[in-house]
């Protein structure tokens, strides 16, 4: 069994983008030391990221991330226990900030707006969840 959670949160400023790469590199390596796989997407000022994997260290690197200095606002959408990865070949993908036009910042916005709205509340006992990620998912690959 894995453990995913999903959170979303605020930028404290607009990251520069060498920033992120410089955090991202930090993320992947510890993520492949704990066997944590997801995705982190930035756009317009908002983190979302999934991180999956064994519970406990999935727990202790969301700990670290809250402790973050580089956003505040972070709001857990989504727990739950899985059976399956839905990132097993990230140890973190990264989605930049771009064109709010391409495909990917569409289903960014979508996403944004189901966890700000009245469905991101019931996402936690929601299976539907499940479905929305999927799509973003596939989105994401498709880049
Ligand atoms: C949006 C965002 C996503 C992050 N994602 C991860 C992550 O997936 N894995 C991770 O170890 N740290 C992540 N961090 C960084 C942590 O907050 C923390 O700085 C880092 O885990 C400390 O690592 P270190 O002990 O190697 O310095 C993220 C930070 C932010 C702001």
């Amino acid at each position: 069994m894995f453990y995913r959670i999903i959170y979303m949160s605020t930028a404290n400023g607009n990251p520069e983008q060498a920033e992120l790469e410089a955090l991202m590199q930090r993320a992947r390596r510890n993520n492949e030391r704990d066997g944590i796989t997801g995705l982190v997407a930035y756009h317009d000022f908002t983190f979302i990221q999934v991180l999956e994997g064994p519970e406990d260290n999935v727990r202790a690197c969301f700990d670290r991330i809250r402790d973050s200095k580089l956003h505040r606002n972070i709001i857990l959408v989504y727990e739950a226990h899985t059976g399956a990865r839905l990132f097993d070949r990230y140890a973190m993908a990264f989605v930049p900030s771009a064109d709010r036009n391409r495909p990917v910042n569409t289903a960014f916005t979508n996403l944004r707006n189901l966890f700000d709205g009245d469905i991101g509340k019931r996402l936690e006992t929601d299976v539907a969840a499940e479905g929305f990620l999927r799509a973003f998912y596939d989105t994401m690959r498709g880049l």
